[in-house]
């Protein structure tokens, strides 16, 4: 019988009863999930810490082994997130990201210090490009740097990863070096970056067998690969061939630039090629896929291409009668992987006839926990939309809960009325009320280029607060001519802040106006300094 790759990188050892369990330790590939952190740096997307604590429990639910929460140092927002999520989230590692300088260690302690399981992770370049032009730092500067920076973090924790930032343009032995520093320090995992996603699969894995080889101690090596050059998962996946038992990941693959490692595609390629990856296995429940990947979609704003791997909409969709006629018959013809098994069930709908029983039901049915008041406010706009639309799906209700639990601050401003008009040559207009906290309603009618830009304008009028459109993307839940639209946008104000918003509804015009008010809303919260993570309407 020929071995399959996986066999053959591993060493050969008799296998005892005993070293079962060993090898059970060995084929497990961690999965670290850098969605809250990587993913977080993407252009255009800033949570909330109420939506990172909503994303970081479904990252638990759908059994990460690591979470990297943020990058505490980088703002106070940042901060209180990490140290909401640490508080909340206990089944999963919790690490916090931070360079080499002890201000930087020490808050990132800070910030992790009540999770029951805790990691720090610091990092820093060990290329020549960055040496010079980022940290303009020596060779030697950068070890002792490492050196210091690894010891100062297992002062306060056991669990901590060691990266040398841009480690795939890297020269290898000083990287090494760097490596065996760090690991003498008391590092116990060594994540290699291919930063700027300049590595290609067979170097990448060649690179990691090299580390194994030479650098002495106990450690476990991990990938951080990203998608420049669209191999991102690919490079990921030699590297675990090459030993490497941890995955750097994001959902939906998003993070600097191209993204990082898409964590559905890494798991659901190990999990469906194990004749290839041999007994490699990993802890992912993967029938939340799709779940994680649309709240995540929906809190970033940042859409699923259609024919994204495994949770685009289009990914379980045949066309051609030919393949469709295949699927009728025996669905492995033309699927690799079972649609259930990332999540994707056959939607048992609802309808406007369905009452608060079957609807809170359904909701359990979902898996989603949900307190009294979130349930009361999320049915009566399940109701609303039921009147406007023929049936209500799974995507429909989880889009329309995660927006009630997302949504922790109070509301300064709430639309109460909206009529939009154009047609005979005439400008579109937007007419708007909007009530405040106080009680207050503010009235404007303006004209507008378009629709949305009339509806903008009136909002603008209305509050008083002016914000520049400069990002708006409208996707829509489900299909069908009556689907939900789910709109995002990104303003910036006069003073230069840039903020978010996102709206759902199933007219794009409202879902609009709703996505700005959100976003300004978000904009007159009081600091997140008040920011209590138990005081949350419920969670997913
Ligand atoms: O891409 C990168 O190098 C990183 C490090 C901080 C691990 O994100
Ligand atoms: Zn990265």
């Amino acid at each position: 019988m020929t071995k399959t790759k996986a066999e053959k990188s591993k060493p050969t050892k008799s296998k005892s009863n005993d070293s079962k369990s060993n090898d059970a330790a060995k084929n497990h590939v961690q999965i670290f999930d850098t969605t809250l952190r990587d993913g977080e740096q993407s252009p255009g997307i800033s949570l909330d810490a109420g939506e990172k604590l909503e994303i970081a429990e479904q990252l638990s639910r759908l059994g990460v082994d690591i979470i990297e929460a943020g990058f505490p140092v980088a703002s106070q927002g940042d901060f209180e997130a990490v140290q909401a999520i640490a508080k909340v989230v206990t089944d999963s590692i919790i690490c916090g990201l931070c360079r080499t300088s002890y201000a930087d260690i020490d808050r990132c302690f800070e910030a992790i210090e009540s999770a029951p399981k805790k990691r720090i992770h610091t990092f820093i370049a060990t290329s020549e490009s960055h040496m010079k032009h980022k940290l303009k730092m020596t060779r030697e500067q950068v070890k002792t740097e490492a050196s210091q920076a690894v010891s100062r973090a297992r002062s306060y924790v056991d669990d901590v990863e060691f990266s040398p930032e841009d480690g795939s343009r890297s020269d290898f032995d000083f990287m090494c070096e760097v490596l065996q520093i760090a690991v003498d320090s008391g590092a116990t995992v060594l994540n290699i970056p291919d930063t700027v996603g300049f590595g290609v699969p067979e170097e990448y894995g060649k690179t990691l067998t090299e580390i194994r080889n030479r650098i002495k101690g106990d450690y476990i090596i991990s990938t951080h690969c990203h998608d420049d050059l669209g191999l991102t998962v690919a490079n990921s996946l030699a590297g675990v061939m090459a030993g490497a038992r941890q995955v750097e990941c994001a959902i939906n693959g998003i993070g600097e630039r191209a993204g990082n490692a898409a964590l559905e595609e890494v798991v659901m390629a190990i999990n469906t090629r194990n004749d290839y990856f041999g007994d490699l296995s990993v802890n992912i429940k993967t029938d939340e896929l799709l779940r994680t990947s649309r709240l995540v979609s929906q809190l970033t704003g940042y859409a699923v291409q259609h024919n994204k791997a495994v949770v685009g909409r289009n990914a379980f969709s045949h066309e051609s009668g030919i393949h469709q006629h295949g699927v009728l018959n025996e669905r492995t013809t033309y699927e690799i992987m079972d649609p259930k098994d990332i999540g994707q069930n056959t939607n048992l709908y609802l309808g406007k006839h369905s009452g608060r029983a079957a609807f809170a039901n359904h909701i359990k049915e979902m898996g989603i926990t949900i307190t009294a008041e979130a349930l009361n406010s999320a049915f009566k706009r399940f109701k609303d939309l039921a009147d406007r639309k023929k049936v209500v799906t799974d995507a429909d209700i989880e889009a329309l809960v995660v927006e009630e639990l997302a949504d922790t601050g109070e509301y300064e401003f709430e639309l109460v009325g909206l009529e939009c008009g154009t047609g005979n040559g005439k400008e579109p207009t937007a007419s708007i009320k909007i009530k405040t906290k106080g009680g207050e309603v503010l009235e404007a009618s303006t004209t507008g280029g378009g629709m949305i830009d009339a509806v903008c304008q009136a909002i603008r009028e209305a509050t008083g607060i002016d914000g520049k459109l400069v990002d708006f993307s409208a996707v829509s839940v489900s299909a069908g001519e009556d689907a939900m639209a789910e709109v995002s946008m990104r303003l910036t104000t006069p003073e230069g802040i840039e903020i978010s918003g996102r709206g759902l509804s199933i007219d794009v015009v409202e879902a609009s106006a709703a996505a700005y008010l959100n976003a300004i809303n978000k904009l007159s919260r009081t600091s997140l300094e008040t920011f209590d993570p138990t005081d949350r309407p419920g969670h997913i």
